[in-house]
């Protein structure tokens, strides 16, 4: 027997000062892809996002556009759920670091934190943009990297040595903001000591199943190879946040209430449906999943463990870490035309397509993934719609106004041999591995494609007689199309209910619906399920979004 899990998921909260590129889509993709999975499994999933609103950008971006971060937020929330809907990621709550939810939930972290003493207070000398009036949050300074010289990097890491370093390290310093040569002046900041944390962080972090294991080798090589440093997690006003309780004039860091929007969704998801935070959030039996970019795993592995384990909420179970895109094997860029937002994406192409392309190519391993406008075109078309899509185009309209053979005919052991797979696509899902779910899927594919050619029903039907013949090849072909579509369903949301209304089924499926053939179903309309892309789609995207410089 098996027993119902109850998930809680996560996917990093988009910062709102941005629209969503397609680079944002791997980890999005793959979080619904794995809730619709569990989803289907029976498990209970509360599924959430939210807009990461805080800090100097937004107070800048709203000012320079001369209104307030009020109507900024709102305005970037409805683009990013509209962005995060037309691709098919359903999130259960989609909420704001910007709410009294969240507001209460960091107060309480704090003050458990000071508490447990973990808090203390240190004079800072940060960069001050004197333009601006304002201290610089090391995002809004560029310099050379104090390490391997690269220009044009971040004032506290390196992207090309990986290098992490204090602000006042990197040289030729310059404020993104105005330009100018910020200058360093001092102002006190609170700050959390981690080293108490490093034992219990050191036993986390290893714990099976937890990160990938090169993840996990990472920090080990990192952070954890020293003891850990103070985080610093106030900024002096001006700043766009939660100014501390007990601190006036200090803000919190965007990177303390950040990750605490988790929680704060999920109560405000709570407080909507009549559901108690704590069965979530402080529930040994609710398992965590966060899904992150490979760039912000140090917050997640190392101060929000420390933060949730201080104020006493469960831990995450599972923390996966996804890579980076690149388009045409080069990083995303404007002037070639390669940064492309999901809605100039979604203004041209199914947004099946990408899911499918991003899907085949996530494992286990943590990677970049490469858009290869080339490779892209190929695999929707050759193995969506030339593999899958095709075993019903070819096959429904000579069933029309007719039903599904009545038992299920001989197909030489195919669904049966299809059925038998989906242990190993389970267990594949459930491993985030959803390449080798599109590989066994379109394994299985091939062998009804052959079958298919053998039996050639358009050959039959010139000929007399072959009715029983042509319905008999005609309803294995389309079973084995709904039991592929059926295993594929949490990466083409769209497929699969089509593929059940051409075979009149209705209502919730699971992967059970994979182990039985349909019988005596009356077949529908064929109506067109996926079209090709035709490379001018992609020639338009690329012209959308190219910006002359
Ligand atoms: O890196 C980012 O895009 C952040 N806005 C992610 C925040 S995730 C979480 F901690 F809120
Ligand atoms: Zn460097």
């Amino acid at each position: 027997m098996t027993t119902t899990r109850k998930l809680l998921v996560t996917n990093a909260l988009p910062y709102v000062n941005g629209h969503l590129h397609i680079g944002h889509l791997i980890g999005y993709i793959q979080g619904d892809i794995w809730v619709r999975f569990q989803r289907m499994r029976g498990n209970r999933v509360g599924y959430f996002c939210g807009d990461d609103t805080h800090g100097t950008a937004t107070m800048i971006r709203a000012q320079d556009e001369g209104r307030g971060t009020d109507a900024l937020m709102e305005e970037m929330s409805t683009s990013h759920q509209r962005d995060f809907a037309d691709f098919g990621v359903q999130f259960d709550h989609y909420g704001s670091t910007h709410t009294e939810s969240n507001r209460a939930l960091v107060a309480e972290i704090w003050a458990a934190l000071r508490k447990a003493g973990r808090v203390k207070e240190k004079e800072v000398t940060q960069f001050f943009d004197t333009e601006q009036g304002i201290f610089l949050a090391d995002r809004f300074v560029t310099g050379t990297c104090p390490r391997c010289k690269a220009e044009e990097q971040y004032g506290d890491n390196c992207e090309v040595c990986g290098g992490i370093y204090d602000s006042h390290e990197v040289l030729n310093p310059r404020s993104t903001l105005s330009g100018s040569t910020p200058e360093m002046r001092s102002a006190p900041h609170y700050f959390v000591t981690l080293e108490e944390f490093h034992a219990f962080l050191e036993d986390w972090v290893h714990s099976p199943g937890r990160l990938q294991p090169e993840i996990a080798k990472q920090l080990e090589g990192s952070f954890l190879s020293e003891p850990l440093r103070d985080w610093d997690v106030s900024r002096p006003a001006p700043y766009f946040g939660f100014e501390i309780p007990d601190a006036p004039g200090h803000f919190f860091y965007v990177w303390v209430d950040a990750p605490v929007g988790y929680i704060a969704a999920t109560a405000d998801w709570c407080a909507e449906n009549e559901e108690v935070l704590d069965d979530w959030w402080r529930n040994p039996d609710c398992e965590i999943h966060h899904f992150i970019g490979k760039d912000i795993v140090y917050f997640h592995a190392l101060f929000w463990p420390a933060m949730l384990k201080t104020a006493g909420f469960e831990l995450p179970n599972r923390i996966n870490v996804n890579g980076f895109l690149t388009v045409n094997g080069e990083k995303m860029s404007k002037r070639r035309g390669t940064f492309i937002l999901a809605r100039t994406y979604l203004d041209h192409l199914s947004p099946d397509y990408l899911r499918y392309y991003y899907a085949s190519k996530i494992s286990t391993r943590m990677s970049d993934i490469d858009l290869n406008f080339e490779e892209f075109t190929a695999k929707v078309n050759s193995e969506l719609v030339g593999k899958l899509v095709n075993l019903a185009s070819r096959t429904a309209r000579f069933m029309k106004g007719q039903k599904l053979c009545d038992p299920y005919p001989d197909d030489g052991g195919l669904f049966e041999r299809g059925a038998a797979a989906g242990a190993e696509i389970i267990e594949a899902y459930e491993a985030c591995d959803t390449n080798k779910v599109a590989r066994i899927v379109m394994g299985l594919a091939d062998r009804a494609n052959e079958f298919v050619e053998q039996g050639a029903p358009w050959a039959l039907k010139k000929q007399e007689g072959k009715e029983e013949e042509i319905r008999a090849v005609c309803s294995v072909a389309l079973n084995l199309f709904n039991q592929l579509t059926t295993y594929l369903e949490p990466i083409l949301p769209e497929l699969a209910p089509k593929s059940r209304a051409l075979l009149s089924r209705s209502g919730a499926i699971g992967f059970e619906d994979t182990q039985q053939p349909l019988c005596g179903l009356a077949v529908g309309k064929f109506e067109h399920l996926m079209r090709r892309i035709d490379p001018e789609r992609i020639e338009a995207i690329i012209a959308a979004s190219t910006e002359e410089n």
